[in-house]
C-alpha cells in the first residue's frame, strides 16, 4: 500500500479541470492506498488577503472534496494550517535550496509575467509544497501537469537533504495522468480560474447550463464534417468510455450534426454524473460541524506523522542540542 498525497488550493469555485485533472483520481486512490489529502490554505495566503474569503474558501473546498466522495474515515484529510509543523520544516528545508531553483520555477515566473507583485511567500511557495510532501512521507503525488516542476524541486530537496545530513525523507514520484492533463475551458484555452473560462461543478444550475451552451465552436456548415480537435469534443470525451468516444467522433465526422444538440447532451451527461454530488454537498453545507470534526481528526492523524519526520530532520541537522542521540 503506497502513501498517495496531494493538496489543492482553496482559491475559488471548483471546476471540471480540477475534478478530472486531480480530484477524481485522488478519490479513486483512497480505495487501495493510504491517501493523504489536504486543503492548502497557507499556500493560498500568497494570493488571498481577505480573511473572510480565505476562511470561507477553505471550508468550501473541504466540503467540495467530501461531497465528491473523499471519505475522511478512509483517508487522512485535513486543512494545511491545522498542522503548522510544515512551517518549521519549510524553514529547515529553505537552507538547502539554492535561489536559482526558485528563480526558475515556471509557475512563479508566469505569475510575475501576469503583473502580480511577488511577495516572499509566493517566491518560496515550492519549499512549502516540498514540506507538505516530505513531512508526511508522500510516495506518489497526483497533480496536473502544471505542478510537475514543483514535484521535481521537491525530489531535489529530498535527495539533497538526505545527502547533506542523513536519510530522512522519502523521494516522491509525481503521478500525472496522460489523458486528462489539460481540460480545456469554454474558450478552448486550458480551463483555469485565472482565465475566467471555467465550468464550475457546484453553483447555480442555470448559469452552469449557460456555460456549456457557450463552449466555443467554429462556423463550419451543418452539412460539413466537424473537427474533433476542439474543446466541445474534448469536454464531452471526459464523460465517455473508449467506445462512446469513437461513436462521438463518428458523429462529428458525419454531416448534419448540430453543435447545439451536442452541447445539450453534454450538459445532460454532466448533470447525470454530478447531481448526486450536488445533493451530498447541500447536505454537508448544512452540517458544517460534522465536516469540521472530521478535518480536526484528520489533522491529528497527520500531526503524528509530521512530528516523527520533523524530529528526525531536527536531529539530523543538529537542532536537538541537548539530546544524547546526537
Ligand atoms: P486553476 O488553474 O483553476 O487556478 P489550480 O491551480 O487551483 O487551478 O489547480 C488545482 C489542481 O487541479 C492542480 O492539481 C491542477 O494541476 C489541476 N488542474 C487545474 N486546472 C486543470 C485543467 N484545466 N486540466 C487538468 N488539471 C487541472
Ligand atoms: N501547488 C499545488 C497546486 O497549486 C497545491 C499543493 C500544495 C500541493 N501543496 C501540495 C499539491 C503538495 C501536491 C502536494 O495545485
Amino acid at each position: 500500500m503506497k502513501r498517495v498525497l496531494s493538496g489543492i488550493q482553496p482559491t475559488g469555485d471548483l471546476h471540471l479541470g480540477n475534478y478530472f485533472g486531480m480530484m477524481s483520481r485522488m478519490i479513486k486512490y483512497q480505495e487501495e492506498n493510504d491517501l493523504f489529502c489536504f486543503i492548502v490554505n497557507y499556500h493560498a495566503l500568497t494570493t488571498i488577503q481577505d480573511k473572510k474569503l480565505l476562511a470561507e474558501n477553505t471550508l468550501n473546498a473541504a466540503i467540495d472534496f467530501m461531497a465528491l466522495g473523499l471519505d475522511p474515515d478512509r483517508s487522512t484529510f485535513w486543512i494545511q494550517s491545522d498542522v503548522p509543523q510544515v512551517c518549521e520544516s519549510t524553514w529547515l528545508l529553505s537552507n538547502i535550496v539554492n535561489v536559482g531553483a526558485l528563480d526558475r520555477a515556471t509557475s512563479y515566473k508566469d505569475k510575475l509575467a501576469k503583473g502580480i507583485t511577488a511577495n516572499v511567500g509566493l517566491y518560496s511557495y515550492p519549499i512549502l509544497m516540498a514540506s507538505d510532501i516530505l513531512l508526511f512521507g508522500g510516495e506518489i503525488v497526483p497533480v496536473g501537469n502544471d505542478q510537475k516542476q514543483h514535484i521535481e524541486i521537491t525530489r531535489d530537496i529530498a535527495i539533497r537533504f538526505n545527502q547533506t545530513y542523513e536519510d530522512v525523507f522519502i523521494v516522491p514520484e509525481p503521478d500525472i495522468e496522460k489523458t486528462n492533463q489539460l481540460v480545456p475551458g469554454i474558450d478552448g484555452q486550458k480551463m483555469s480560474k485565472s482565465y475566467g473560462n471555467t465550468i464550475p461543478i457546484f453553483g447555480d444550475e442555470k448559469s452552469i447550463r449557460k456555460k456549456f451552451m457557450s463552449i466555443v465552436t467554429d462556423s463550419t456548415d451543418i452539412e460539413k464534417p466537424k473537427s474533433i480537435d476542439t474543446a466541445l469534443y474534448e469536454l464531452y470525451a471526459l464523460f465517455l468510455n473508449d467506445n462512446e468516444k469513437k461513436e462521438l467522433a463518428n458523429r462529428f465526422k458525419t454531416p448534419g450534426m448540430r453543435y447545439g444538440d451536442i452541447k445539450q447532451e453534454l450538459y445532460d451527461c454532466f448533470w447525470a454524473q454530478f447531481s448526486p454530488y450536488r445533493e451530498k454537498r447541500a447536505y454537508l453545507e448544512k452540517h458544517k460541524d460534522y465536516v469540521i470534526e472530521k478535518l480536526k481528526n484528520g489533522s491529528q492523524k497527520a500531526s503524528v506523522i509530521a512530528d516523527s519526520f520533523l524530529k528526525k530532520a531536527r536531529i539530523a541537522m543538529g537542532l536537538n542540542y541537548g539530546d544524547n542521540n546526537v
